[in-house]
């Protein structure tokens, strides 16, 4: 069992959880995730490790409630136990030193970018942060990554904090005022991930993105992580998460990640009628 030591409500639906998993502590690298289970009977939801503390044997993740198995996490309780954290899974990203890179986290994609961003600084990079939401209450992780990142930006849709308008919109700004990326690391929603990469390929800077498609088993077995990254099918859980952002298909990603909306939305419903706990209607449009 892996007890909750540590949880914070960080934005409207969006917690931070500090579990104890000793084991996926010391392994994990920047870029994993873990799957877990919150009951026995639970489905398995993979989140990305967003930061470890390996002297305390504690994980951090941060979840969004956007269906049934996350609205019921975010009703659970420091000293509450969930049976299963598997992990860390997932290849590693590759860290390295290449001079400038750019870091570009929409919505609930900073918590992944975070320890990702952090090594690349710890390695000797310099690192430039676009940070977006939809609006400056969905902003998460703002301190972090500007403790992680040489300058940060912000963009929000609505325009109430940093500039308004969207993270590409930041980019180009930059490279208008002459800064020049070795490599950019955009993770967030697909459509988020899709644009940022189509404009990287026109600017020509190398580009990572972190793929959120639907896991099952996470070990490459039952396939329903496939994606195609430059015409081949590749399984998100062990060639990814993390891939070329321009060989990815998005639109694909994007029709695949609907499959199952319906029985989704009816399972979110039959609890949330059976529990009176509610999503807070944060989730309306996408987040960049
Ligand atoms: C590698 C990876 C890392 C992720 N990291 C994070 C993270 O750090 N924080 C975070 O909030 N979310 C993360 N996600 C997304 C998270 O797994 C889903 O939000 C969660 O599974 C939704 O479960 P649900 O029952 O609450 O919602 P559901 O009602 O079941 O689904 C709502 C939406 O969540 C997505 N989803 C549903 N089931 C899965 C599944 N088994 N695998 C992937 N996506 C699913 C679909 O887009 C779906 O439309 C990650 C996904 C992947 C693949
Ligand atoms: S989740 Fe089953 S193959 Fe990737």
């Amino acid at each position: 069992m892996h007890e909750i030591l540590f949880k914070e409500e960080i934005g409207p639906d969006i917690h931070m959880y500090r579990f104890h998993a000793p084991d996926v502590a010391r392994y994990r690298k920047p870029g994993q995730f873990v799957i877990i289970r919150i009951s026995d009977e639970g489905e398995r939801i993979p989140i990305t490790i967003a930061d470890v503390n390996s002297d305390k044997g504690s994980i951090t993740l941060i979840v969004q409630s956007v269906g049934k198995t996350t609205l019921q996490m975010a009703g659970m309780k420091i000293g509450d136990s969930i049976p299963d954290i598997t992990g860390p899974l997932g290849v590693p990203t590759h860290i390295e030193k290449v001079g400038n890179v750019l870091c570009v986290g929409g919505g609930i994609g900073i918590a992944p970018l975070y320890p990702v961003a952090k090594a690349m600084k710890d390695i000797g990079n310099r690192v430039i942060s676009i940070l977006g939401a939809r609006s400056s209450n969905l902003l998460i992780l703002e301190k972090e990554m500007n403790d992680v990142s040489n300058e940060v930006l912000i963009t929000t849709d609505d325009g109430t904090k940093g500039r308004k308008g969207l993270v590409t919109d930041a980019i180009k700004e930059l490279v208008d005022q002459g800064e020049e990326f070795d490599l950019c690391v955009a993770m967030g929603p697909p459509i988020m991930m899709k644009f940022v990469s189509l404009l990287t390929k026109e600017l020509d800077i190398p580009t990572i993105v972190s793929l959120n498609p639907i896991m099952i088993d996470g070990t490459g077995m039952c396939g329903g992580c496939r994606v195609t990254v430059g015409g081949e099918t590749k399984f998100a859980c062990v060639d990814g998460p993390e891939f070329d952002g321009h060989q990815v298909d998005f639109d694909e990603l994007m029709k695949r990640l609907t499959m199952y909306e319906p029985h989704e939305k009816q399972s979110l419903d039959h609890y949330s009628s059976k529990t009176g706990c509610r999503l807070a209607g944060t989730l309306e449009g996408d987040q960049e």
